[in-house]
């Protein structure tokens, strides 16, 4: 579950990026966050795994309240988060296989489980073929694939996605929409910022618009409700 109450964030610069955000997300909804350019969903996806702190307002994710708990708890708490981004993020000299392989090393998880569970993810976004290549040599898609497998590869009860596609054509990024949706019909909970509004009209699910760092509106099954 993810729960905020009273949540205002404003940054060293004095930009109030939210201000005032009260919302609850139970285990395995997904939901799409959009709004306008610099609305604040960004800071408020951050604040789900903990890249940005409150400055007010408690922000609690299955069960950890992220505005008490030490810098050094983190990295135990972000076990429980995957995280997409628009940019994918891989690590450019490691393969596929190495780049998701990678996220289970540094839990110190044991080698067979981590050739296991690695092949098993690779094969859920379809690229069990591609592990031993490396980022240059693979497609935006494939590259983005290969971050959500690294994402999901710990069994994360969240998964967060800021614009993942965002940089991807609009048949590139409904196959990654079908493996999101994949990956939520298992259980796991999606929270995803998007501009998209074709996907966010056709594959419906739960949608918060922000708008000025507070919701402006929550409905299930919405539409994108903006012109693009
Ligand atoms: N690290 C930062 N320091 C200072 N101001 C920031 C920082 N990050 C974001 N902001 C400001 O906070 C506001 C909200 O930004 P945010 O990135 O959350 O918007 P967004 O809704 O994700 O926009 P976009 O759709 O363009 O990604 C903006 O005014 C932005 O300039
Ligand atoms: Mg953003």
């Amino acid at each position: 579950m993810i729960e905020m109450k009273d949540v205002f964030k404003t940054y060293p610069n004095g930009v109030s990026a939210v201000n005032g955000i009260n919302v609850k997300i139970k285990q395995g909804e997904f939901v799409y966050v959009v709004g306008p350019s610099g609305a604040g969903k960004s800071t408020f996806i951050k604040m789900i795994y903990r890249e940005e702190k409150p400055t007010r307002g408690d922000v609690i994710v299955n069960g950890v309240n992220l505005s008490k708990i030490r810098n050094s708890k983190v990295p135990l708490f972000r076990r429980n988060i995957g995280v997409v981004f628009q940019d994918f993020k891989l690590l450019p000299t490691l393969t596929a296989y190495e780049n998701i392989a990678f996220a289970m090393e540094v839990i110190e998880e044991h080698p067979s489980e981590i050739k296991k569970r690695v092949m098993e993810v690779l094969d859920l976004v379809g690229l069990k073929h591609k592990a031993r290549m490396l980022p240059t040599e693979l497609s935006g898609g494939e590259q983005q694939r290969v971050s959500i497998a690294r994402s999901i590869v710990n069994s994360p009860k969240v998964v967060i996605a800021d614009e993942p596609t965002g940089n991807l054509d609009p048949d590139t990024s409904w196959e990654i929409m079908n493996i999101f949706e994949e990956i939520n019909n298992r259980g796991t909970t999606i929270v995803m910022a998007t501009h998209n509004k074709e996907i966010v009209d056709n594959l419906k699910h739960r949608v918060i618009a922000i708008e000025n760092g507070k919701i402006i509106r929550d409905e299930q099954r919405g539409d994108y409700g903006y012109a693009y």
